[in-house]
């Protein structure tokens, strides 16, 4: 038997280190080809993933010997979680460890579509000097809309707290004496009423069933026409052919999408709108988020492997 398979490209300090303890293969490349991953994870003990890794009940039938599913980030969506419970198989993940990366691409993506930053990039790199064509506007004393007041949500709306921002927040999980909540001085709200006031709705929910195709056409004819939205959670979460619709009919004013609905992305007409900011799912991708993820996850699996308690369980009760 061996320990633990890495299936996509993590590495680092933490990796080394987890090496030097227990039998490590690094893939990274393993994840593109599931025949291989089935093949290769049946004599492991651990395995650790990324999101692209496909972790199926197909997959974890084939894993008898599997004991951890280490998952280094937040989104379980990758994962059969239902499956692996009831196998027997614990999940740990990290919740916390990217979650300020995130928050700042979302305020990053705030000002790009407020002052236009990305369009005058190219512009002017064209040797333009266009400066009627880039007025924005300012962020300071316009309204939040927060879909998903997690810890994202709330890193998001406090740092828009300090340009001046109004927050508001839709969350079902919350009630309005949260003490986040209080903190960021936001009301709890329903989601209509989040997209019928805000100025830049900005989605921090994870994809499940309950939200896939939330933000669909009836969500966008919501909004302003002179909102924006903004994505950096899951690209599920977003009917993409109904937000096409509602910018091309000037529903409303802008987007930016870190994530998609497929990964990539087919090329569409999303690409060729000029008030659409695309990046590929980089949210998440800073050097210190990274570590922090890979280290956490990396000690999580040690501890299990070690038979001691993990830190960050996503299935605390095992049927098996
Ligand atoms: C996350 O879920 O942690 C981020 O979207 C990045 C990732 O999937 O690795």
């Amino acid at each position: 038997m061996r320990d633990i398979l890495i299936s996509e490209n993590i590495r680092g300090a933490a990796v080394d280190a987890l090496s030097t303890r227990f039998d490590v293969s690094c893939l990274p490349d393993l994840w593109k080809d599931p025949n291989a991953l089935a093949t290769q994870i049946a004599e492991f003990r651990a395995l650790i993933v990324r999101n692209q890794t496909r972790v199926t009940s197909a997959l974890l039938a084939a894993a008898p010997n599997l004991k951890v599913i280490g998952r280094a980030g937040v989104g379980l969506d990758n994962v059969d979680v239902d499956y692996a419970t009831k196998a027997g198989i614990l999940i740990t993940y990290t919740p916390d460890q990217n979650a300020i990366s995130v928050a700042e691409i979302a305020i990053g993506q705030m000002l790009s579509l407020a002052h236009s930053i990305p369009n005058a990039n190219y512009d002017t790199k064209g040797g333009n000097w266009n400066r009627q064509q880039f007025i924005g506007i300012e962020l300071y004393g316009k309204t939040l809309g927060i879909i998903g007041a997690g810890k994202i949500g709330y890193l998001t709306a406090r740092r828009a707290q300090a340009f001046g921002m109004k927050i508001l927040a839709y969350d079902p999980f919350l009630t309005q004496d949260n003490v986040y909540l209080s903190e960021l001085n936001a009301k709890l709200v329903e989601l209509d009423e989040l997209l019928a006031h805000a100025d830049i709705v900005s989605c921090h929910l994870p994809a499940t069933p309950q939200t896939i195709g939330l933000m669909d056409g009836t969500r966008f004819r919501k909004m302003k026409p002179t909102a924006y939205f903004i994505n950096t959670a899951r690209g599920e979460v977003v009917r993409e052919a109904d937000l096409l619709a509602a910018l091309k009919a000037k529903q409303i004013a802008g987007a930016a999408l870190d994530v998609r609905a497929k990964e990539p992305p087919e090329p569409g007409e999303l690409e060729l709108l000029p008030n659409v900011i695309l990046t590929p799912h980089i949210a998440a991708f800073t050097r210190e988020a990274q570590q922090r993820v890979t280290k956490a996850i990396c000690e999580d699996v040690a501890r299990v492997l070690d038979g001691k308690p993990a830190q960050n369980i996503v299935n605390g009760h095992l049927s098996r």
